[in-house]
């Protein structure tokens, strides 16, 4: 069986002919759409097995085949282009299969409504991204990195032991399975893995049942400042992209202890907050996932903004599908969805979904996707906030953060982020002992004081 997307449809209308499909396979609704515009003619092969395929692209150019690098020993980036001078691998069926049948109209997602700049430029490949801690998240953050295939080198980093190594061998032995040529290493340093054009850091305690994210405070502060100082130290240019919760916090506080500017350092959160959200909504709403679209802002905790006047299923407002009390519930649900995970785990907290959703950021940056994602950023007055940083809808580039996108909220629920901005501040404020940052400050800063609490 064979599946037929839009691609199909537009390679046969090339060839100038019509599209010859077996009786088994499957043209996707968007590729009779697009076959209807083309004018292209879809017959079913009388003999009902697929036409024959096109001949096959060359493997592209393994990099495992590449030496493995000798422990210890810290690589310059690769930047061998003939690695991607070979066709992309096949793209999976279009998402459109997924919708085949829905009643609904199509999705119209929520950075469609804002602004209609194009697209970024094609990626270029990225050298080396660094997930530092292996642990769940920080091993589902670099495997689907891996799988991507749009990065040279992803190295783990953990003081314990050989773990990172150990994954990083784990990971690789599913390339063939994944189909990805990324290389995959494991050390114990920031100054193992090398200089990276993004570090994501993931290292710190995870939550016990009971505890709340901002118990977490003073150990994760210790940990994600020394990280920050090495990974400054070894990676001058890097994003950094912090996970290590209490999130709002230790991003600022990273950044404080970074020296960079703040475009240069932020926080995931946001994109696995809209995540549950969306798909909590999409199972009460009897949808796909996909169909539905919301952002959530505020902090990653208790002050989490779950704006509904934005959120839609379907392209309609939330609010004409459910009702208004299941949405109080969902939003409810959402922002205590770690804790569930937490309390249903027993030790440790959620790792797929926010392994998944840091992956989301790197590769947003690396494809400069037009995509607006929720982020942990530092605002300069956007939704008159200036305190300090707070979940808000961003795009991003391959610098990082490249605009904070301001939406039409509604009185209560800007009065809602205003206030989460405001927690988050004080918050950062008793943790500060590192001494008051202007938040636009920008350049180096000494680094001797980090992780000094
Ligand atoms: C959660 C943790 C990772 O929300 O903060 O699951």
């Amino acid at each position: 069986m064979t599946v037929h997307g839009a691609d199909s449809v537009d390679e046969a209308h090339a060839a100038g002919g019509r599209l010859v499909v077996g009786r088994s396979d499957i043209v996707t609704p968007l590729a009779r759409e697009r076959a209807r515009d083309l004018g292209v003619e879809i017959v079913v092969d009388a003999g009902g097995t697929s036409p024959a395929a096109p001949p096959t692209p060359p493997p592209p150019a393994s990099r495992l085949a590449d030496p493995l690098p000798a422990a210890g020993s810290t690589p310059a980036i690769p930047r061998t282009a003939t690695l991607f001078d070979s066709p992309p691998p096949a793209t999976s069926p279009s998402p459109a299969l997924h919708r085949r049948g829905a009643p609904l109209p199509p999705q119209v997602r929520i950075d469609r409504l804002i602004d209609d700049r194009a697209p970024g430029p094609a990626a270029e490949p990225v050298g080396r991204v660094t997930v530092v801690g292996a642990g769940n998240v920080g091993m589902i953050t670099a495997m689907r990195l891996a799988e991507s295939d749009r990065i040279d080198e992803v190295v783990l980093v953990d003081i314990a032991g050989d773990r990172a190594a150990g994954i990083a061998l784990d990971i690789t032995h599913a390339s063939p399975l994944l189909g990805f040529s990324t290389r995959v290493r494991g050390v114990r340093t920031l100054a193992e893995a090398g200089v990276s054009e993004y570090v994501v850091i993931t290292a710190g305690k995870a939550r016990t049942p009971g505890m709340s994210r901002t118990d977490l405070v003073d150990t994760n502060a210790a940990i994600v400042g020394a990280l920050t100082a090495d990974a400054v130290a070894t990676s001058p240019d890097a994003v950094l992209l912090i996970v290590t919760n209490p999130l709002d916090e230790m991003t600022q506080h990273a950044w404080q202890v970074s020296g960079l500017p703040t475009d240069r350092v932020i926080g995931m959160a946001g994109v696995l907050d809209s995540s549950r959200f969306e798909a909590l909504s999409a199972l009460a709403a009897g949808v796909h996932p996909d169909r539905v679209d919301a952002v959530a802002l505020g902090s990653h905790g208790a002050e989490m903004v779950l704006p509904v006047s934005r959120a839609t299923v379907a392209g309609r407002p939330i609010t004409d599908v459910l009702p208004g009390p299941m949405i109080d519930e969902l939003v409810d649900r959402a922002r205590n969805s770690g804790a569930e995970v937490v309390g249903l785990l027993k030790s440790g907290s959620a790792f797929f979904a926010p392994g998944l959703s840091a992956a989301r950021m790197v590769l947003a940056m690396i494809d400069q996707s037009d995509d607006v994602l929720a982020a942990t950023v530092a605002p300069a007055g956007q939704y008159g906030i200036t305190a300090g940083y707070v979940g808000l809808p961003v795009r991003l580039n391959r610098s990082g953060l490249a605009q904070i996108v301001e939406v039409p909220l509604s009185d209560a629920e800007l009065a809602e982020l205003r206030g989460a901005a405001a927690s988050i501040a004080e918050r950062v404020q008793a943790l500060d002992t590192v001494g008051a940052r202007p938040l636009d400050t920008v350049g180096a800063r000494p680094l001797d004081t980090v992780g000094a609490r």
